[in-house]
């Protein structure tokens, strides 16, 4: 396969999944994944975002009690915060970074799910049990993780959703 392949091949295949194996996840591994959520574009290129890594046990107990639709959490060997600067477009920007880490997750094998952290109830919550100052808002959880399951949720087929030209 040449490159464009095998990154299509990568992004078409990324689905959410909410069920963990316990295996760690190498921590070169994690940086490298991290390090392609900082390389994301950014409005005026701010970069406004910041992550937090949380893999003890305890911690990712305690943001999956508080994060409403967010329990597997706990089982998840790995949780990324991602926090931003309340920027212009911090959430465009940091969401952008938020995508590329899920991407750059499954190219190493690991499933991901994207749980909601702009405007959640408990995002307060989330932020202070991480220890994140009040000059950043939190934007978006990743719950990361080997896993053996494999959703296929529907995604509305191309010819629907595409517009040649004008809508
Ligand atoms: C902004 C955003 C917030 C989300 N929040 C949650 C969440 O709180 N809990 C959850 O289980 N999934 C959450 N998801 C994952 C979506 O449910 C999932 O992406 C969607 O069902 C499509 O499935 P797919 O990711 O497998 O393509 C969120 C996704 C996005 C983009």
């Amino acid at each position: 396969m040449n490159e464009a392949e095998v990154v299509t091949k990568i992004i078409k295949e990324r689905r959410s999944v909410r069920r963990f194996r316990r295996n760690p996840v190498p921590k070169e591994i994690i940086e490298d994944i991290v390090d392609c959520g900082r390389m994301a574009p950014s409005a005026r290129n701010d970069q406004p975002w910041e992550f937090v890594v949380v893999t003890n046990q305890t911690t990712r107990e305690e943001v999956a009690a508080a994060a409403t639709y967010g329990k597997f959490i706990a089982d998840a060997p790995v949780l990324i915060a991602a926090f931003a600067r309340p920027t212009r477009w911090f959430v465009e920007d940091t969401c952008a970074a938020v995508e590329n880490m899920l991407i750059a997750a499954k190219a190493y094998g690991l499933s991901t799910c994207w749980v909601a952290g702009q405007n959640a109830e408990y995002a307060r919550e989330v932020s202070q049990i991480l220890g994140a100052p009040d000059s950043v808002r939190l934007v978006a959880l990743i719950a990361m993780g080997y896993s053996h399951h494999d959703p296929k949720p529907f995604k509305r087929p191309l010819e629907e959703v595409l517009h040649w030209e004008r809508f």
